[in-house]
């Protein structure tokens, strides 16, 4: 029986370092076996709800791509259609859909009702992105990275964007569980909130790796086997866009700081992405973006994650 069958994913930082093994261990396989077409349908009669309070192109259609793939059904759920966007609360809307279904995952602004949903439901829950965490997208790019470079341990990963938003949250989980450094540029009011820092950098300390956090790109890109970037400004945000323009100008992937990482550096981006903002069109486009294959792996991960707490 797999170590997650059951439970809510709805933070990396609850996942153990076995748990999260167990996931890349199985996106291998399940990579390995759509590759050469072969039948895999362990959730045959399955159903996943899927909530969505916001726009979605890659996790929407990797979940529905991959229940299908494994032989079960998802149901796209907008906020906008049904009861719960009118105010039905999160405590009825939990209950009753665990009736019918066998897993919920949502995207949603807060990431507290997520976790009242995870409350009241029967079934698993797993977070699709919430204003704290965005778990699945850095699952994807832990497989990646393990992918491209062949083990995790011992790297370095820069961060360089919103040191508060949710990738960088979960990045900062990840990183430390699995062992590797993890550098976040960020300007100064946008430096990682320091309850993360605290809880991440306990798992860097048992597992051996460092934590840093400045305002300078460059110190954090220095020797980086991975630059990572997001949007400056999140969903939910909108207000602040022009001011986060301001703010976040120079906080940016282009080739004076790819320079300045590791040779063989990889770049990675979770998208949708703003060419010109947090990342250069030629980087983007360029023979150290792995960006593609990254987005890809989203489809292997949930597939992993939907067997291994479904099957
Ligand atoms: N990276 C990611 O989650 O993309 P979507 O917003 O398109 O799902
Ligand atoms: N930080 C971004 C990630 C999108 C996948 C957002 O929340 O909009």
């Amino acid at each position: 029986v797999s170590l997650l069958k059951g439970k809510d994913l709805l933070s990396l930082y609850d996942l153990s370092n076995l748990e999260i093994d167990e996931i890349l261990t199985k996106c291998e396989t399940l990579k390995t076996m759509h590759k050469l077409g072969a039948d895999y349908q362990p959730l045959k009669g399955k159903t996943l709800g899927m909530i969505f309070e916001k726009s979605s192109t890659r996790t929407r259609v990797s979940f529905e791509v991959a229940m299908w793939q494994l032989g079960g059904h998802a149901l796209f759920l907008s906020n906008r259609d049904i009861q719960l966007g009118r105010g039905e609360t999160i405590q009825d809307t939990a209950r009753v859909l665990s009736r019918y279904l066998d897993c919920i995952m949502i995207r949603a602004y807060s990431h507290e009702d997520v976790k009242l949903l995870a409350k009241y439901a029967d079934i698993p829950i797993i977070n699709g992105l919430t204003d704290y965490e965005h778990p699945c997208q850095v699952l994807a790019d832990l497989f990646t990275i393990k992918e491209k470079k062949k083990k995790l341990s011992g790297l370095k990963l820069a961060f360089i964007g919103d040191g508060k938003n949710n990738m960088a949250n979960s990045l900062l989980y990840g990183c430390a569980k699995v062992g590797m450094d993890i550098a976040v540029a960020s300007p100064k009011e946008f430096l990682p909130d320091k309850e993360v820092v605290e809880k991440a950098s306990i798992d860097a300390m048992m597992n051996g790796s460092k934590i840093t956090l400045t305002e300078d790109v460059f110190e954090a890109a220095d020797g980086a086997d991975i630059l990572y970037t997001d949007v400056w400004t999140s969903m939910g945000q909108e207000e602040e866009t022009e001011y986060r323009k301001k703010v976040f100008a120079g906080y940016q992937i282009n080739q004076e700081v790819l320079s300045a990482a590791d040779k063989n550096a990889i770049v990675m981006h979770c998208l949708p992405a703003h060419r010109g903002e947090e990342i250069t069109e030629d980087v983007m486009e360029g023979d150290h973006s792995v960006i593609f294959d990254e987005a890809e792996n989203r489809l292997h991960v949930q597939k992993a994650i939907l067997a291994l707490i479904m099957a």
